[in-house]
């Protein structure tokens, strides 16, 4: 049988001997592109090639690139597990041509490799086109028909509608008609039964879709109108794990070598049997399997799970796992780290990521866990008084406030309440549901209207950027487009070049101005969306925007960054040394202010290794290293050079290359840097702290910042040293300071002990009847009243007395009951307390013992004595 790692093997090799350049899979967490939050189709890193808005280095390539379908328009979460077919994580196999091949070698190739290479047998092959769309103006696709033709008999060639094949990525954006692949995986009674191209497309988990060739002719426009492209490109995306198991004749992805270890050690670990079928404990091992990829691979690229965003979305995968493990085969505590170790095993050779990163995933992954357990736990007594209270159902409300407060998901609810023989509603929870989606949809709802050319000779060409050298230069708007987000509107402007840096790599955007003679358009930041650069301002009034510009950053604000982003450097070299190279960098934000680095750790440092990381920064500071920049490098080679890269971060084939001082930090970025490290002046730690399982966060400061930070320290000692008035010596001064205070302490308690004595005396001396006296004692500390009392009632097991003193201007009734009389007359100091304070309007309690009611100084005592009295003889 050949293995998936020797299938997927023969695919890049098929496509490097047709010309095709292989390329690496980029990140599964998407950085630099606010429509997408993870990868979900194999094209997406090449958008913005499609779109003509960058080159593209090669016109042919292939590879296998990570993807996930968990958000947004391509969203399968709800099927995975509970069919055999579909994926959170999965493998999207794809050969791309940039304006150079079109349908002809398109499908030729994908029959040569299906048919010779993989040997898949032709009558189980079944292939689609499209029908075409009147409304849209789109003819049929008849030339992959006849292309098709030469392949394959006509009637295994279908018609497809919009839905099925004219493939868009998202509301926006390149798209096209596309035709795609199908088999038939059915036994031969079953093909003799039903003619397999009835089954095509209709969600029969043996006639499944495996090749889908895109030929990119359109954009999408936010009009809804769709424009031609520069260029017509293919696009190919096939399912690796479908591939896999009809290949290996299975008929389930999850019985393939991809899954079936990672089944049988679950197997091992829970002590149930898979059953190859559609119980729910199978679906469980199925939900396991799958998921543990897309937790895995997604933490690996830099996503820590958390309560929003992408991070949320990971929470939730694994939430949904250890559920379904927890239910249906009775998981009781963390189980899904254990699976870290196989699976990095399983991809060492083609996502190395795992391997390197193997303990880092599997604490990260065991603590969301035991969070989730201890989550489950609380949401399980919650249901428990629930039900307790609701004797027929558990409302929608109800359902919603365990789903979304205490992360408990309804399936769980449901299945326990039927455990319980009682109903949820489910209409009413789902209801709360949309609610809350469209809360959150409204929230980050972007609306982005189409780009105004201003120059069309400019469009088409990636924007020169010259900020590392230049601050200032002349520039031209190529285009310009509004977008409306949370009700307020900014405007995105793409200049032909640039000085202003775009937030990247954790460095933020460069702030400045675009100036046209007295005129001026404030840009407050720069971003990035894939490789174009966005600089937004709030208004434009400037009428001609076709003139040339100057561009101009705020220098200040940026000098400042780039010292930050120098230490940064410097930091991840020092921490490397001083704690070991399994410091990995986990997030970064550098700004004009502070550094921030988030980094693997398994312990808190010590002061001594912040101490340590601080000299060895500001050595090299003071050492002036020269930097050493060097552009162009080739990929492989940095790597061989032990460069330090970063896991899920998108390096191109050829990289920038940042050293200072080559035995200690060399690191590919695309960061702005200082000429010399002197230029930093001083670094200093402000913080250090654990954001999640295994991960710590240094925040530190530089330059001027650090002459500030001791100027306040220095202005805080001085205002400590004129509060203490001036010593010559301060912290002796300090010290004597709480010697004399502990001294007068004890002197205090001695006193209070001895008037405490006193008083006791005095009150059981002239105690004639124990029951119901009341003494007034004038000012007193509640402290000393309450010793008092305590004195009382260990003399005398016969007291119920009330002492009234005056404590802050306001006057207190102490009761104090002993125990004897709390039993033989049934009197309870709190309850009188109550009683009280409800007569005075006070308020007030404590024990059966001792308790005190506060009341207004201008409570009469003789009513206060007389409804005493009433309340101890009574
Ligand atoms: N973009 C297409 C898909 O995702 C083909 O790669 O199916």
């Amino acid at each position: 049988m050949m293995t998936a790692s020797e299938i997927r093997r023969q695919f890049l090799d098929f496509f490097e001997q047709k010309g095709h350049k292989i390329v690496p899979s980029v990140p599964i967490v998407v950085k630099n592109d606010p429509t997408l939050l993870f990868i979900n189709a194999g094209m997406n890193p090449f958008k913005d090639i499609f779109l003509g808005n960058a080159p593209a280095q090669y016109s042919r390539i292939a590879d296998t690139q990570k993807c996930l379908r968990v958000s947004g328009k391509h969203n399968d979460l709800e099927e995975v597990g509970v069919d055999t077919y579909h994926h959170t994580m999965f493998e999207m196999l794809g050969n791309w041509s940039f304006g150079d091949y079109f349908k002809e070698e398109a499908i030729s190739y994908a029959w040569e490799l299906l048919t010779e290479v993989y040997k898949l047998p032709k009558d189980r092959l079944y292939v689609t086109i499209f029908e075409g769309d009147a409304k849209e103006n789109l003819a049929k696709d008849e030339e992959s028909k006849e292309i098709w033709k030469k392949y394959i008999a006509e009637d295994r060639i279908l018609l497809g509608n919009k839905k099925d094949n004219f493939w868009e990525m998202g509301d926006v954006g390149p798209c096209g008609p596309c035709t795609e692949i199908h088999f038939d995986s059915r036994n031969d009674a079953e093909r003799a039964r039903i003619d397999g191209k009835t089954l095509v497309n209709g969600d029969d988990p043996n006639v499944i879709e495996i090749w889908n060739n895109v030929f990119m002719e359109f954009n999408r426009k936010a009009d809804k109108s769709l424009e031609h492209l520069p260029n017509k490109h293919v696009d190919t995306g096939m399912g690796f794990e479908r591939l896999v198991r009809i290949i290996q004749s299975k008929t389930s992805n999850y019985d393939t070598d991809i899954f079936m270890p990672i089944i049988e050690s679950v197997e091992k670990m829970c002590g149930k049997k898979y059953g190859f079928s559609d119980t729910k404990s199978d679906i469980a091992f199925r939900v396991i399997a799958d998921h543990i990829r897309a937790i895995s691979f997604t933490i690996a690229d830099g996503q820590i799970p958390s309560n929003t965003g992408a991070g949320y979305v990971i929470r939730r995968i694994l939430r949904r796992a250890v559920r379904y493990g927890y239910s249906f085969l009775d998981f009781q505590t963390p189980f899904m780290h254990q699976l870290v170790s196989l699976l990095a095993n399983q991809f060492s050779d083609v996502f190395p990521e795992l391997t390197a990163q193997k303990d880092y995933l599997s604490q990260v992954i065991r603590e969301e866990e035991n969070s989730f357990f201890a989550t489950l736990s609380k949401g399980i007594k919650i249901f428990n008084d629930l039900t307790a209270n609701h004797e027929k159902s558990i409302s929608g409300k109800d359902a919603f406030t365990l789903y979304d407060t205490y992360g408990f998901p309804f399936d769980l609810t449901q299945l326990m309440a039927q455990e319980a023989g009682i109903m949820v509603d489910e209409a009413a929870f789902e209801k709360e549901l949309q609610i809350q989606k469209d809360r959150s949809k409204n929230a980050t709802k972007l609306e982005t209207e189409d780009w105004e050319i201003i120059n069309p000779e400019l469009d088409g060409k990636a924007t020169q950027f010259i900020g590392y050298t230049d601050f200032e230069s002349n520039a031209s708007i190529v285009k310009i487009r509004k977008v409306v987000a949370k009700n307020q509107s900014f405007y995105q402007i793409v200049l032909d070049k640039t000085p202003f840096y775009a937030e990247s790599g954790g460095q933020v955007g460069d702030s400045g101005e675009l100036i046209l003679g007295n005129q001026k358009i404030y840009i407050y930041n720069t971003v990035k969306e894939n490789d174009t650069i966005f600089h937004l301002t709030k208004e434009i009034e400037i009428a001609d925007l076709k003139e040339n510009f100057t561009a101009q950053i705020n220098k200040t604000k940026r000098s400042l960054t780039t010292k930050n982003h120098s230490a940064t450097h410097l930091l991840q070299a020092s921490l490397r040394n001083v704690l070991g190279a399994h410091v990995e960098q986990k997030g970064s934000l550098v700004n004009e202010k502070l550094l921030r680095f988030d980094f693997s750790h398994f312990a808190k440092l010590t002061d001594e290794e912040i101490q340590k990381l601080e000299s060895m920064v500001n050595a090299k500071i003071q050492a002036q290293i020269d930097l050493k920049e060097e552009q162009n490098i080739p990929i492989d080679e940095a790597k061989s050079r032990g460069v330090m890269a970063l896991f899920g971060e998108k390096y191109g084939e050829f990289v920038r290359v940042i050293t200072f001082d080559a035995a200690f930090s060399q690191e590919l970025c695309g960061g702005t840097h200082v000429k010399n490290t002197g230029e930093i002046e001083y670094f200093k730690i402000i913080s250090e702290s654990s954001i999640s399982a295994g991960v710590r966060r240094i925040e530190a400061i530089t330059s001027q910042a650090v002459l500030e930070f001791y100027q306040g320290k220095e202005a805080q000692l001085e205002e400590i040293a004129l509060a203490m008035k001036n010593p010559q010596k301060l912290l002796p001064a300090i010290q004597n300071l709480m010697q004399e205070t502990a001294q007068q302490r004890k002197t205090i308690e001695q006193y209070e002990k001895y008037i405490v004595n006193a008083e006791v005396q005095k009150i059981s001396s002239s105690l004639s009847t124990p029951m119901g006296a009341m003494i007034s004692l004038g000012d007193f500390s509640s402290e000393i009243v309450k010793n008092i009392a305590t004195q009382l009632r260990s003399k005398h097991n016969d007291v119920a007395i009330a002492l009234v003193y005056e404590e802050k201007e306001k006057m207190k009734v102490a009761i104090a009951i002993s125990d004897a009389i709390q039993s033989s007359e049934s009197l309870m100091a709190n309850q009188i307390a109550k009683e009280l304070g409800q007569a005075f309007h006070g308020g007030g309690g404590g024990q059966p013992s001792f308790s005190v009611v506060t009341l207004e100084m201008s409570t009469s005592k003789e009513a206060l004595s007389k409804k005493w009295l009433e309340l101890v003889q009574k």
